[in-house]
């Protein structure tokens, strides 16, 4: 029998006893009468190379060693089947840690408006909602902004197929809620509004805002100014001031931008306030008269303030966020920080 036949009947039986073996102590014992020792078969293999010519030698050592490669090969791969088997049959251990899923948190954004809504709703207010699409009526004239009145322009607007628009503030439903609920009246109006705006550091054209009305019978600007200092206190911390500067909108009147003392410098002037102590966080005033008479609500009666404000904004002030695009770029090491 030539070489070759001899190494072909190796594999063979090796492959045979191996198979045939079910305990790892039979398979070692194969092992080792194969590959291991002066006396194992491959050693007895190896020793018949002497009897060939130098360029059979050659091939039969390169085949005997590709059979060795292969025998050692064949028992590694049972010994770790071996090993995984005893693995699985091991009880489970309880005390180990837990594998946790990757959780996911609210938006920023988010975060902050339920933190405003949270105060209103323990100051007696209702949360209710309006569309995103609204129409002219709502979003302007029912608010005191005539049509063609230049006030327009400080809302400026994405149009639809008239009379509808993508509203650009919550004002309107200031509006819905006057309509559908009667005096007295404690609602806040948390969503989306849109403007055509560039985006920048400090625009998008869509962002939040959270309105707030009260109306009944002797609402009056002290009360206003009760309910923000509260919420100025709960949102930003106990001992912070708010300033009221006179100001315009069609819909209130007296109206005016309310700042909030600096939460970061204590009001001394720093970067987060422009070194003036102060940061305007929202548009108020009591309601204007022709407000409630487009509402068919009597204002000889009737009286109330409404509020408006930017959640981006709060939320940038609140965490010191320097752009607000990053709210919408969707980088979890932006995210993950809230
Ligand atoms: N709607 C105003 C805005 O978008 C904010 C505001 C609301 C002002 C209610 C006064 C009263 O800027």
């Amino acid at each position: 029998m030539d070489l070759s036949t001899k190494i072909e009947e190796t594999r063979k039986r090796f492959a045979q006893e191996l198979s045939a073996a079910s305990t790892q102590e039979e398979r070692d014992r194969v092992k080792n009468r194969y590959l291991s020792g002066p006396k194992c078969v491959l050693r007895g293999l190896f020793g018949e190379l002497g009897r060939l010519s130098p360029a059979q030698k050659a091939d039969g050592g390169r085949a005997l060693n590709a059979l060795k490669g292969e025998l050692e090969e064949a028992c590694r791969a049972l010994a770790q089947q071996d090993r995984r088997e005893k693995e699985h049959k091991l009880p489970p251990d309880p005390s180990l840690p837990g594998r946790l899923p990757p959780l996911g948190r609210r938006h920023p954004v988010t975060q902050t408006m339920d933190d405003v809504i949270e105060v209103f709703a323990r100051l007696g207010f209702d949360v209710v909602h309006g569309p995103e699409i609204e129409n002219e009526r709502n979003n302007f004239q029912a608010l005191n902004i005539p049509l063609d009145h230049p006030s327009r322009d400080a809302f400026d607007t994405f149009y639809l197929e008239p009379p509808w628009l993508l509203r650009s503030h919550t004002s309107p439903v200031q509006v819905r809620t006057m309509l559908r609920r009667k005096p007295p009246i404690r609602v806040i109006a948390p969503g989306k509004v849109f403007r055509p705006d560039k985006a920048d550091a400090s625009h998008l054209p869509m962002f939040h805002q959270v309105e707030g009305l009260a109306v009944g019978e002797g609402v009056t600007f002290a009360q206003l100014k009760g309910v923000l200092l509260l919420f100025a206190e709960s949102m930003f911390g106990v001992g912070t001031q708010v300033r009221f500067r006179p100001s315009f909108f069609p819909f209130t009147e007296p109206s005016a931008e309310v700042d909030i003392s600096c939460f970061i410098c204590g009001a001394k002037g720093c970067s987060a306030c422009k070194g003036s102590g102060w940061m305007e966080i929202l548009g108020a005033g009591m309601v204007h008269p022709h407000v409630f008479e487009a509402v068919g609500l009597d204002p000889g009666r009737f009286t109330g303030f409404a509020f408006g404000m930017g959640i981006e904004r709060i939320c940038m002030l609140r965490h010191g966020v320097a752009d607000i695009r990053y709210f919408l770029e969707n980088h979890l090491r932006f995210l993950e920080q809230f």
